[in-house]
């Protein structure tokens, strides 16, 4: 079965893994700072904090950006459940704005209408990897009193006219589960330009310790002493993983062009067909595509996903939305609130992408998706 995603691991990622292994620190060592700084470039010089997951990342950035109960955040429900989990764990309501039906990203619009003065956040994802405008939402954020986060995990090393994903919103978030654009195994990364911001989620991430001694409440206690201000969890990514992700991010532009590749090979079988809708884009932008979202008859979907993973084409769906879980229905959530997310949704395969495909596999793709699909 060809995955719809996987990681791509050469010999070189083994090597630097092993070297951490055989080094002095497995975890809290100079590998962290270095993996920090190697994200820091990706994004445009944004301030980078490691995590265990993109979750965890998501988690600090709204603890990072001041989410507390009664608190309202705006988001898309064409995500991944844990864009508006980890909200609602540190208490937020979520409210959930539509889709643009071309890209799948949150719109500029819905979200405006959603946007009230209980906003403390305003949650965009790169769908697919296309980047949002982060500078547009930021713009309404802010006119609100409210940050923006965008959701990258699926972005990582994309651009928007030119400039990194990362470099503009106030917190972004990046994944490196093995699917994604690059991988630590399972890790993740906040970013921001804003300092303040970068120290809050470091803290947050680092069980909340204290160790600068001009911080410290009680200086004189001991060299031994550090201090817990406010609560944190222990988020720290280890310098084994941080190996893999330093060797990952040099190999991260060749990774963008082979899936650019595979989506432009996809986009030519496809563009032509009656009933496929390819996966719109935006003027400006260089994505790394994560996904390949192809979209087709609602009513033929199942049959076509069922058929396609009978012939050996592991496809996959992104995403059901996400107040169709139980546990936001058990909240009061009603299917319909949505609609262009909801069609998207019904309509939605996402086909093999990842920078091992080779081509005669994305050729096997093709040939049995235009099989099964028809003319
Ligand atoms: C849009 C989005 N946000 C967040 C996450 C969470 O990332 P992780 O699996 O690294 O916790 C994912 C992962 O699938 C995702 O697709």
């Amino acid at each position: 079965m060809l995955p719809y995603g996987r990681q791509s691991i050469d010999e070189s990622d083994v090597q630097a893994v092993a070297e951490a292994l055989r080094s002095d620190w497995l975890t809290t060592g100079p590998k962290v700072a270095e993996f920090e700084a190697a994200i820091s470039a990706v994004a445009g010089g944004a301030n980078a904090v490691s995590v265990t997951s993109g979750t965890a990342a998501l988690h600090v950035a709204y603890v990072a950006a001041g989410v507390r109960p009664g608190d309202e955040i705006v988001t898309t429900p064409l995500t991944f459940v844990a864009t508006a989990a980890t909200a609602a764990i540190a208490g937020a309501k979520i409210v959930f704005a539509d889709v643009d039906p071309s890209t799948g990203n949150l719109s500029l619009d819905a979200a405006r209408a959603a946007v009230t003065p209980k906003t403390r956040a305003i949650t965009a994802v790169d769908y697919a990897g296309l980047p949002v405008d982060a500078a547009a939402f930021n713009e309404l954020a802010h006119s609100s009193g409210a940050l923006f986060v965008e959701d990258a995990a699926h972005s990582v090393g994309s651009l928007l006219d030119g400039i990194p994903v990362g470099k503009v919103a106030d917190l972004t978030t990046f994944s490196f589960f093995p699917t994604k654009n690059m991988t630590t195994a399972e890790g993740g990364a906040v970013v921001t330009p804003h300092d303040d911001l970068a120290t809050k989620a470091r803290l947050f991430k680092g069980q909340g310790l204290v160790r600068e001694q001009e911080s410290l409440r009680f200086p004189d206690e001991g060299p031994w002493h550090q201090e817990v201000h406010e609560f944190g969890l222990n988020y720290r990514l280890p310098d084994v993983l941080c190996a893999l992700g330093i060797n990952q991010i040099a190999r991260l532009q060749s990774f963008r062009e082979r899936r650019q590749q595979i989506h432009d090979a996809y986009n030519a079988a496809f563009s032509d067909h009656d009933n496929l809708t390819i996966p719109g884009t935006v003027d400006g932008a260089v994505p790394a595509w994560h996904l390949y979202p192809l979209r087709v008859e609602a009513d033929r979907r199942r049959a076509i996903f069922e058929e396609l993973r009978g012939r050996g084409i592991g496809v996959q769906v992104n995403y059901i939305p996400a107040y169709w879980h139980p546990v936001f229905e058990d909240l009061g959530y009603k299917r319909g609130m949505c609609p262009e997310a909801e069609q998207y949704y019904r309509q939605e395969i996402s086909l093999p992408l990842y920078p091992g495909l080779t081509d005669p596999e994305v050729e096997r793709v093709i040939e049995n998706v235009l099989a099964v699909v028809g003319s």
